[in-house]
């Protein structure tokens, strides 16, 4: 066989439900590896060999990597794999993003050192590595934002004494002797609602360790657990912020930089658990407001130096300024990657993906403006048994309905944790030609799925779906 005509071998990291469709797919065209702690046996019909380690054992990844001889190697829907992607890419003088690269995104502490170098602003947030650091900062935000109080409250104390001067044509300031700036304040000043801040560890992912805080007490308690999953047990303190939330998937090629699609990312009505219980693309926010957020994701891809991939970066709001939460060089997990960016923009992602391992994908693939309306709809399983799970099948079935994960869900299911970090969820990615459409998609789906579950006291209740 000619070297041209040759199956090339393509080492995957990562085997979890959302790496499956880069597999299927390159098994098509190449001899797939698999590393990965645990490879079901979804996989098995499509991979040649396979390694049973951490996804982040970089060593042992690279020896194996090099016992096969393989010519590319990638990851996606997953951050934890990128740097050993990266690694064994450069190790192996493969096609890639370089170390340094892999690292600075999958950082989030450096990715906020890299926005202050390229002069994007950013939620006030610190790097600590004590839980007394994390209060010392979160009380200088106090005191700033006391300060800042005390300033506005002068402010319009002073216009209060103007108006007064003016509207009587005398000072009644002078009658109140030295109590005027002191009333004039409790008429301002209204109680301050407390600062809060985040706190998450620097390189998870899932939302594991990321928690709200709203005074010393807080922090205090709560720290352990975001720096337990920090690698280096760093944690980030971030200023809380309250907007919306974006989320934006785009293509680097040679250093270029083009926006597959831009969608809204909705939460579950659930403290401390930051998922969302679906992403929709397009946003619904207006013209302007989508060019900032595109244009700042194009710098910020930019400027963290990408040189090929797929980006995932998610983008929150407050007040009417755009802040990046954190960027990915991989795809979007939850399908994003797989199907929702496909739906979107027409794009074959894990051909693409294959593609730039290999060194293949020569030219600018073409990229649709929105073909479509789309997302992911998720939810949870309460604590318990699940005693019925109906119209799995007809779900499947309707032709709006694509990839998902249904197939996990039975009758006999126990659900011990009643966890909420991400990876508990399941989703449905579901389609519609317009909004309105894709919403009463997702509504169907919703009706036909018949899931109860018993709690351990036995009461039957549904899917957490908000
Ligand atoms: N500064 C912040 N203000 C408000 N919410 C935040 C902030 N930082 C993170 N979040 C919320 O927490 C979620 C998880 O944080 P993120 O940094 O994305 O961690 P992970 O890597 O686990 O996804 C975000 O999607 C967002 O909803
Ligand atoms: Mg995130």
């Amino acid at each position: 066989m000619s070297e041209l005509n040759k199956r090339k071998k393509l080492l995957v990291i990562g085997a979890g439900d959302f790496q499956l469709p880069l597999v299927q797919k390159a098994s098509e065209t190449c001899d797939v590896f698999l590393a990965a702690p645990v490879i079901s046996e979804a996989f098995y019909p499509y991979i040649k060999g396979r390694l049973l380690k951490d996804v982040r054992d970089e060593e042992a990844i690279l020896t194996f990597a090099k016992d096969q001889g393989i010519d590319g190697v990638i990851t996606d829907q997953t951050d934890i794999a990128v740097r050993s992607v990266a690694y064994v890419s450069e190790k192996m003088g493969l096609p890639g993003i370089g170390c340094e690269t892999g690292i600075l995104f999958t950082d989030k502490s450096l990715m906020r050192a890299r926005l202050a170098e390229l002069g994007i602003p950013q939620l006030k947030n610190r790097t600590v590595s004590s839980v007394d650091q994390a209060v010392g900062f979160y009380r200088e935000l106090c005191r700033e934002r006391q300060e800042k109080q005390a300033l506005s409250d002068a402010a319009k104390a002073q216009e209060t004494s103007n108006n007064t001067r003016n509207n009587t044509g005398y000072n009644i300031g002078d009658n109140r002797g030295d109590n005027s700036a002191d009333a004039a304040k409790s008429e301002t000043s209204s109680a301050l609602p407390p600062v809060k801040v985040i706190i998450k560890p620097l390189d998870t992912q899932g939302s594991r360790g990321v928690q709200v805080c709203a005074d010393e007490q807080e922090i205090r308690k709560k720290y352990e657990e975001a720096s337990r999953w920090s690698s280096s047990r760093e944690v980030i303190v971030e200023q809380f912020a309250t907007g919306r939330e974006f989320v934006v998937e785009s293509l680097v090629l040679g250093y270029e930089y083009r926006t597959l699609c831009i969608g809204d990312t909705l939460y579950f009505d659930i403290p401390d658990a930051f998922a969302a219980k679906s992403r929709i693309f397009p946003t619904t926010a207006d013209d302007a407001l989508r060019r900032k957020v595109l244009e700042l994701d194009e710098k910020i891809i930019r400027g963290f130096g990408l040189r090929q991939g797929i980006t995932h970066s998610e983008y929150i709001m407050e007040g009417d300024e755009v802040y990046l939460i954190e960027t990915a060089a991989r795809g979007g997990g939850v399908f994003i990657s797989s199907d929702l960016i496909h739906l979107s923009s027409g794009l074959e992602t894990e051909q693409f993906l294959v593609n730039i391992a290999l060194g293949q994908q020569k030219e600018m693939p073409v990229i649709h403006p929105q073909l479509q309306y789309c997302g992911y709809m998720a939810f949870y399983l309460p604590v318990g048994r699940v005693i019925r799970a109906d119209g799995i099948e007809k779900v499947c079935a309707l032709p709006f309905v694509h990839r998902n994960q249904l197939s996990k869900l039975h009758a006999g299911l126990e659900n011990r944790e009643g966890a909420t970090d991400k990876t508990s969820r399941l989703a449905v990615i579901v389609s519609g030609k317009t909004r309105e459409e894709l919403e009463a998609n997702m509504q169907e789906v919703r009706n036909t799925l018949q899931i109860e579950i018993q709690s351990p006291d036995g009461t039957v209740t549904g899917p957490i779906w908000e």
